[in-house]
């Protein structure tokens, strides 16, 4: 039988997850498991960048981690690990830093973007963060790597470091990581503040451990109009955003309904809303409960990760004594 592919993604450990992050990605990546040579870790080293000085990391990594195993990720499946507990990694980025060049690291988006954001912290970890990520990726020889749009050009990075490093050591060693496509499961989960996308930065999210109570007083303060006054109106986005999260939350019956309530003029907005908050609620207070469950459980979040780690080290072990001797290092 082929070996199965190689897919590899990561996250900081810099907040908790919310029906964006679920249903934009995590939904797929659980499904993903199942079918290719899964990796996920969580990027400890990456958040010092933003966030220099954590008042809690281990806390952090801990509690994504925890939120990533409520939401059905299976470390029999997939291989869950910290970026930490790998060291090779590191020294494959300061490898890599070698071969990349300042003006190229100058130029990225998301440098810029960050130069901007946080003028008082502008540090080399920072001009070199797609060099970190080429390395997260290149030291499993990751084939695909499923990420957003904001990431793509930091992956392109990676591709070039790949075939960057063919080229100056003249082997054919690293294969370029491609962008993996979730094709027609992408979904953009709106916010309910009638802006487009629900987030983090955004200060918007219907989080995985919010509570009961918190969640329906989310959705009932959420924008709407003053309803639609003609039959059969065009929908404002903000209410187009409420059915977007009924349509990937409540029954097809439920939207249904509602639908035809606009259309004819009847709908109350409040019912909707009551509605909506019921069928999110029922949805996330199963994944909030394994969360505390999980979260309060270190031997297995420890087993989990030691479990991880032992697997994640094989691939890397071999990569970076491959990559050693390819650039010349030899033992005396
Ligand atoms: P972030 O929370 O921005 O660090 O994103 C983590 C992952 O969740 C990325 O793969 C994003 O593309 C995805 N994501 C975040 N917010 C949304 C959203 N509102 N709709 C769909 N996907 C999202
Ligand atoms: N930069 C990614 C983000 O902010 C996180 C990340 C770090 C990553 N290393 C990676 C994602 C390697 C995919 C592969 O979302």
């Amino acid at each position: 039988m082929a070996e199965k592919e190689i897919v590899l993604s990561g996250i900081r450990p810099t907040g908790n997850l919310h029906l964006g992050n679920y249903f934009g990605a995590v939904k797929n990546f659980i499904k993903m498991q199942h079918d290719t040579n899964a990796y996920f870790f969580i990027a400890d080293y990456h958040s010092l960048t933003t966030h220099p000085t954590p008042g809690d990391l281990h806390g952090n990594v801990k509690q994504v981690l925890a939120e990533y195993l409520a939401t059905g990720l299976d470390p029999e499946l997939a291989t869950i690990y910290v970026q930490s507990d790998l060291p090779e990694t590191a020294e494959l980025y300061l490898l890599l830093n070698m071969n990349a060049y300042i003006g190229e690291l100058e130029r990225t988006t998301s440098f810029k973007d960050k130069v901007r954001k946080q003028p008082e912290n502008v540090n080399a970890g920072l001009l070199t963060y797609p060099v970190l990520m080429a390395a997260d990726i290149l030291i499993h020889k990751a084939k695909k790597v499923p990420v957003g749009k904001d990431q793509e050009q930091n992956l392109e990075m990676a591709r070039k470091f790949a075939k960057r490093f063919n080229r100056i050591y003249n082997v054919e060693y690293f294969d370029e990581p491609i962008p993996y496509n979730f094709g027609e499961e992408l979904v953009k989960v709106p916010g309910l503040d009638g802006s487009g996308k629900m987030g983090k930065s955004e200060g918007n999210g219907l989080y995985l451990i919010d509570d009961e109570k918190t969640i329906r007083k989310k959705v009932m303060k959420a924008k709407t109009d003053a309803g639609p006054t003609e039959p059969n109106s065009e929908k404002p986005q903000e209410i187009v955003n409420l059915f977007t999260l009924a349509n990937i939350v409540s029954k097809p019956e439920t939207v249904k309904f509602f639908n035809e309530a606009y259309s004819d003029c009847s709908i109350r907005y409040g019912d909707f809303k009551k509605q909506l908050a019921e069928d999110i609620v029922q949805f996330t207070m199963p994944i909030r409960e394994r969360i505390l469950s999980i979260s309060a459980d270190d031997a297995y979040l420890s087993k989990v990760v030691k479990m991880g780690a032992e697997k994640a080290r094989e691939s890397a072990v071999k990569t970076l004594k491959e990559v050693r001797e390819i650039i010349g290092f030899r033992h005396f």
